[in-house]
């Protein structure tokens, strides 16, 4: 079978019952007219697997440990496949709880982008929002979900108690070396965020994939989508420049398109995936490295 598909046992995964438990969990986390105070008190809003997935999340992901994801993903050695194609495969990560009522990963996407297309975005801001969790098929090569999912940080430097348990990070081996919790770390200050290693996930990955294909602001919301510390606490602004200063507009008119769409009514997939063909025909090319 295609290295690519070959798709690994789940049950070694990880805590969540489903990915996506991450995803509402922080779109209950933001949640509009959520006063700072309810805001503060997040923990009572995490059910316990998504505690103990933030506990394996803060407590693997290290410096070492991104360097070898990045070079085994980032060269994107996996083969050649279509976006359509990815899409599908990502789709065969079903929710087995209540496959009835629950959305497809691709319905998902499409809530995402079809929102973004409403208020009459550009057409590679619409695309970004089709294309912007396929990088979650990590999960399926057999990641665990701590790798694929969660809030990302920088690693090699101190950890902002603006990242969602920072005290969860006492377990990260990383805690232990001095080198690595002074204020820029292994960084200097306002180097920019290229330079600065993220805990590895979803949208590392499918930043990669679509870098030689999307323009520099929707790269932006791919690379940086679930850096909440930083988009929406403005942590961590003594490693961006002034040019992440300004991209990260995008990724924050980016956001809330990605927490509050979903749950919307269900996309009717046959009037819209004409469009959508179009689209990706638009920006990527039939089959493109993964
Ligand atoms: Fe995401
Ligand atoms: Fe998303």
């Amino acid at each position: 079978m295609d290295e690519i598909l070959r798709t690994p046992p789940l049950t070694e995964a990880g805590p969540l019952k489903e990915l996506e438990d991450w995803d509402d969990f922080v779109s209950t986390r933001y949640q509009p007219g959520k006063s700072e105070e309810q805001f503060r008190n997040y923990r009572a809003d995490a059910n316990p697997t998504v505690t103990e997935f933030y506990r394996q999340n803060h407590a693997h992901q290290t410096l070492d440990s991104v360097l070898k994801k990045k070079a085994e993903y980032c060269g994107l050695k996996r083969g050649k496949k279509s976006i359509w194609e990815m899409a599908e495969y990502l789709n065969t990560l079903v929710d087995e709880s209540d496959p009835d009522t629950d959305l497809s990963q691709i319905e998902h996407l499409l809530q995402t982008s079809e929102a973004i297309r409403k208020d009459g975005h550009p057409r590679w801001f619409i695309l970004t929002g089709f294309v912007h969790d396929l990088g979650k098929v990590l999960c399926l090569y057999g990641e665990p979900q701590w790798a694929v999912v969660g809030d990302t940080f920088p690693v090699g430097c101190a950890y902002s108690d603006q990242v969602v348990f920072p005290e969860f990070f006492a377990a990260n081996p990383d805690a232990n070396v001095p080198e690595y919790q002074t204020n820029y770390g292994i960084y200097e200050r306002r180097c920019g965020l290229d330079k600065v290693h993220l805990s590895f996930g979803h949208d590392e990955y499918i930043y990669q994939v679509a870098r030689n294909h999307l323009p520099e602001e929707g790269l932006y919301m791919l690379r940086y989508h679930s850096f909440y510390a930083a988009h929406r606490h403005n942590a961590y602004r003594h490693l961006m420049n002034e040019h992440d200063e300004e991209m990260f507009a995008c990724v924050r008119k980016f956001n809330p398109y990605d927490l509050y769409s979903k749950g919307r009514e269900r996309p009717d997939m046959k009037a819209i995936l004409p469009f959508y063909q179009d689209l990706v025909a638009e920006f990527f090319p039939e089959q493109i490295d993964w």
